[in-house]
């Protein structure tokens, strides 16, 4: 029987609530269709935002979200998606699908989609196709209180107040689709343009780190995958004739890592597989761990106090497309593989939250790893929104010391994987929170739980489960479903059954 230790005295990190967070791109239906409908629409809306999809997400507490893009944000430019819709200009959108983009959800329908959501906003600049000027002036229009050219036109264009940006992006995967730069080269220009990103609501001393929301925190483009020397030619720049107390002029580094069981060229699809490639798709999905020491030992070096955030601002599983859809959509089902795929990386996020500080699952809706789906007035929450509801009690609890004995499964010894998945927190009203996945096809596991530091009177736990294909479609939306799972409290610890194939959360009170 799996032996599992939580030390609930030890206290370590936070973990950030914005470990929680979202990322909407102009990508297919994730924002025309997914999010916005536009206010004539008969499908349900306030202000032109899907009231069932906002509902949903208010339900598993999305934090933040990040907008505009991913590879359209270094092609989008914000002064065409302001101002009277009929004027807006329209554009092709080059990336994905080639498909015209009217401009109609912008600047303004953003912050409105926030504020229905209740969660922080994280724009992403254009530093591949922009002027300094350009964004500048949009960080101007989003936030300056007073009077100035850009707050002018913001009241002009019906809101005179100024909104919160939490977070900016200053430019995307620019190694890629945001510019094909070095890292050098990215860096040099990251430094001009986050000049100008500027926090005008807090004083030049006000000190700068990536929890500190009362300035916006600029987030530099990190690696791709495994790119080591990405984020060291970054760094080095970055860092150098830099002020310590400026580190690096960023208060956060992205890293982009994506799912594909069999590479980029072998996506394969997201409903029909074997259990060979179950294993192999856990198997990378638990790479991230790995991504994340390697990149967070460069970090270290440059950064040892960790002020710099880690920002994971694209993660989640990537199949073909649903066959008969637009390639260039990247709309794909989502299944109890890609539930196990959200336990795995969210452990593994709060195990690391001393330096994780952000992540962003791609996309929040009809994207990739999405946490919704829709069909006209339809909606389903998919496996993976119910691994987030699952979770949301560790937003902004803090991460205990834990370890459960694992033993390594799977079928090709190139991609085994440890049996179980797990971390734990306690939140600011003491309760103690377990998550726990079995990676397993066809083992259940007994767990044997001692919990020290903790006097634990009562549990509560809720479950996911089902057959590895198992998913939620339009015709049958609750196949897949949490409910309430028994686990039994003993002397100094908890006792439970981790199902094949499982997700579980559990809440311990004293
Ligand atoms: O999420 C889809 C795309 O993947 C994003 O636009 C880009 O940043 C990444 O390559």
């Amino acid at each position: 029987m799996p032996k599992y230790y939580i030390n609930a005295g030890n206290k370590k990190s936070k973990i950030n609530k914005e470990i929680y967070g979202h990322f909407s791109e102009h990508l297919g239906r994730c924002i025309y269709e997914g999010l916005y409908v536009g206010e004539d629409s008969e499908i349900p809306n306030v202000n032109g935002m899907r009231t069932d999809v906002v509902e949903a997400l208010k339900e598993i507490k999305v934090p933040v979200l990040r907008w505009p893009g991913g590879c359209f944000a270094d092609e989008y430019h914000w002064k065409d998606g302001i101002g009277p819709k009929e004027n807006r200009k329209k554009m092709i959108n080059t990336h994905w699908g080639g498909v015209i983009e009217d401009n109609s959800f912008g600047t303004h329908e953003f912050f409105e989609l926030c504020r229905q959501i209740g969660c922080e906003t994280y724009v992403n600049g254009n530093l591949g196709s922009g002027t300094v000027q350009e964004m500048s002036e949009w960080v101007e229009y989003m936030t300056f209180e007073g009077v100035s050219p850009m707050a002018d036109l913001r009241a002009k264009n019906g809101h005179p107040e100024p909104w919160k940006v939490d977070f900016f992006g200053v430019g995307n995967e620019n190694w890629g689709c945001g510019g094909n730069m070095t890292p050098e080269f990215y860096a040099n220009e990251y430094r001009r343009y986050q000049t100008y990103v500027r926090s005008y609501n807090s004083s030049f001393d006000t000190p700068r780190s990536i929890d500190n929301p009362d300035i916006i925190r600029r987030i530099a483009c990190g690696a791709n995958i495994d790119d080591t020397e990405w984020t060291e030619g970054v760094l080095k720049t970055l860092f150098r004739h830099c002020e310590d107390r400026f580190h690096g002029n960023a208060d956060g580094l992205s890293l982009h890592y994506y799912t594909h069981p069999g590479g980029w060229e072998h996506k394969g699809s997201s409903t029909e597989f074997d259990e060979k490639t179950w294993y192999m798709t856990l198997a990378k999905a638990y790479y991230m761990d790995k991504l994340i020491k390697m990149h967070g030992a460069i970090m270290d070096q440059y950064d040892p106090d960790k002020k710099l955030g880690m920002i994971v601002d694209e993660w989640g599983t990537w199949f073909d497309v649903e066959p008969g859809t637009n390639p260039g959509f990247l709309y794909q089902q989502n299944t109890m593989r890609d539930a196990l795929v959200a336990c795995i990386n969210l452990n593994i996020f709060n195990k690391h939250s001393d330096r994780v500080k952000m992540t962003c699952i791609a996309q929040m809706v009809n994207v990739l790893q999405s946490v919704i789906l829709t069909e006209g007035a339809k909606m389903v929450k998919t496996p993976t929104w119910h691994v987030f509801n699952l979770f949301k009690d560790h937003q902004d609890a803090c991460l205990v010391e834990s370890h459960i004995d694992t033993e390594m499964i799977g079928e090709e010894e190139e991609f085994m994987v440890p049996n179980l998945s797990e971390s734990a927190s306690v939140d600011a009203d003491g309760k103690l929170h377990i998550t726990i996945g079995n990676l397993s096809v066809t083992e259940d596991y007994p767990v044997d739980a001692s919990i020290a530091g903790f006097a634990g009177k009562k549990v509560s736990a809720q479950i996911l489960r089902g057959e590895m294909h198992a998913k939620n479609t339009f015709e049958e939306p609750d196949a897949v479903h949490s409910e309430s799972y028994d686990v039994e409290l003993s002397e100094g610890g908890l006792k439970f059954v981790v199902p094949a194939g499982s997700v579980i959360s559990i809440t311990v009170e004293e």
